[in-house]
C-alpha cells in the first residue's frame, strides 16, 4: 500500500480529494468534516493493517502450538538445536529447566528475562506473549505461593497449551499461583498499577504497535515496578526482501526495530531505562545451527553479511519511576 511519498495509496487519494474540494469550495467549514473523515478512515485502515499482521503472527504460532515443534522460528526441529540447548545458550540453568513442565519450553526464546528480574517472594509478575508458559513457570517458583505469575498470549492454541502445562505444574510444584489469560499485549487484560515486574521473551518485536505495548507496560506497572525484557533488535536496517518475509516476521526478525528506536519507545511511554544491553551470543550461536529460517534469511542478505550483522538479542530493564500517588493508592484499595 505504501507509495514513494511514504503515504498509503488510500491516504494519497484522500489528500487529493480534500485538496481539490478545499480549492473549489474556498470554505474551511467544508474542509473540516473532510479532514475529520479522512483521519477516521485512515485510523480504520491502520487498525486493519495491524490486525492483519497480528492474524499472520497468530496463525504462525497456532501452528507451532498444535505441532508441538517450532519449525517457523529459530527452532528445535528440522535439524536445529533442541529447545533445551537454545535455553542454555541464553543462560537458563539445567536445574530451572528440570523444574518446568515438559513442553513449556518450546525453543522460542531469545533471552532470559527472569534472570534480569531479581524476582522476590510475593511479587506479581506478568509475562507478555507467554507461549507455552516457559518463563511464567520459572517466575512462579521464584515468587512462591504468596506471589502470582500471569501469562498473556493472543493465540488461543498457545493459551490452551500453557493451561495444560499448568495442570502438571500444580501437581509437581504444589503451587497454585499461575494464571494464563487470552489477550493482546497492545490491550492487556490487566488492571492499572497492579504488576511488580513485567517480563517478556522475544515477543514485542512481533507487535505492529510497539509504542502502544510500551504504554501498556507503563500503565500496568506499580510505581517503582520494572520491565525486564529480552527481545531481538536490529543493528542496521534489514534488506526489503527479509522485511517482507512472513516466516522472518513469525521468526521474530522482520518486525524487530533499531535499538535507538526501542530506547525512544520506552522513554515516550514514560519509563526510565535502567539498562539496555546487546547480547550477540544468541544470534552468533544460531549461525552454527541448521535452522531453516536462519538459512533462508542468510540467503537473502547481501554477500559477505550474516544474520548476526543485522540482528542482536537485547536485554532491557526499564522502571516506572512515578511516585505513589493518592490516586494509585485509592485504586489499589478498591481492588
Ligand atoms: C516467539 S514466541 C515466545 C513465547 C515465549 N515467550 C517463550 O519464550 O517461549 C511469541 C509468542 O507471543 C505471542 N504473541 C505474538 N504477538 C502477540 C501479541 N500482539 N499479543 C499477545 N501475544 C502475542 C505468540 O502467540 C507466541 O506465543
Amino acid at each position: 500500500m505504501s507509495s514513494v511519498t511514504g503515504r498509503t495509496s488510500f491516504e494519497g487519494m484522500y489528500h487529493a480529494i480534500a485538496k481539490s474540494e478545499c480549492i473549489t469550495q474556498f470554505s474551511t467549514l467544508f474542509c473540516q468534516p473532510i479532514k475529520k473523515d479522512y483521519k477516521a478512515m485512515r485510523d480504520i485502515n491502520t487498525d486493519r493493517e495491524h490486525d492483519d499482521i497480528r492474524e499472520k503472527v497468530r496463525d504462525g504460532y497456532a501452528r507451532i502450538a498444535d505441532s508441538k515443534t517450532s519449525c517457523c522460528g529459530p527452532s528445535s526441529c528440522c535439524g536445529g538445536p533442541a529447545a533445551g540447548d537454545i535455553a542454555r545458550a541464553v543462560g537458563y540453568v539445567s536445574e530451572e529447566l528440570a523444574e518446568i513442565p515438559d513442553g513449556a519450553n518450546m525453543g522460542l526464546s531469545c533471552g532470559n528475562p527472569t534472570a534480569l528480574a531479581s524476582l522476590q517472594p510475593g511479587d506479581t509478575v506478568l509475562d507478555l506473549g507467554a507461549g507455552g508458559g516457559f518463563d511464567v513457570f520459572i517466575a512462579a517458583r521464584k515468587v512462591g505461593e504468596s506471589g502470582h505469575a500471569i501469562g498473556v498470549d493472543m493465540t488461543p492454541e498457545m493459551v490452551s497449551r500453557a493451561r495444560q502445562n499448568n495442570r502438571s505444574f500444580r501437581q509437581s510444584s504444589g503451587l497454585d499461583n499461575v494464571e494464563f489469560r487470552l489477550g493482546e499485549i497492545e490491550h492487556l487484560p490487566v488492571a492499572d498499577a497492579s504488576i511488580d515486574v513485567v517480563i517478556s521473551n522475544c515477543v514485542i518485536n512481533l507487535s505492529p504497535e510497539k509504542a502502544q505495548v510500551w504504554r501498556e507496560i507503563a500503565r500496568v506497572l506499580k510505581p517503582g515496578g520494572r520491565a525486564c525484557i529480552s527481545d531481538l533488535a536490529l543493528l542496521r536496517p534489514l534488506p526489503e526482501s527479509v522485511r517482507q518475509s512472513i516466516e522472518a516476521l513469525v521468526g521474530c526478525i522482520a518486525g524487530a526495530v533499531l535499538i535507538d528506536e526501542t530506547r525512544a519507545l520506552i522513554q515516550s511511554a514514560g519509563l526510565t531505562i535502567v539498562k539496555i544491553e546487546t547480547k550477540s551470543d544468541y544470534m552468533k550461536s544460531m549461525s552454527d545451527w541448521s535452522d531453516p529460517l536462519y538459512q533462508e534469511i542468510a540467503r537473502k542478505l547481501p554477500s559477505g553479511y550474516r544474520p548476526d550483522d543485522y540482528v542482536t538479542s537485547l536485554s532491557i530493564i526499564a522502571e516506572n519511576s512515578r511516585k505513589k500517588t493518592r490516586h494509585a493508592t485509592v485504586k489499589r484499595a478498591i481492588r
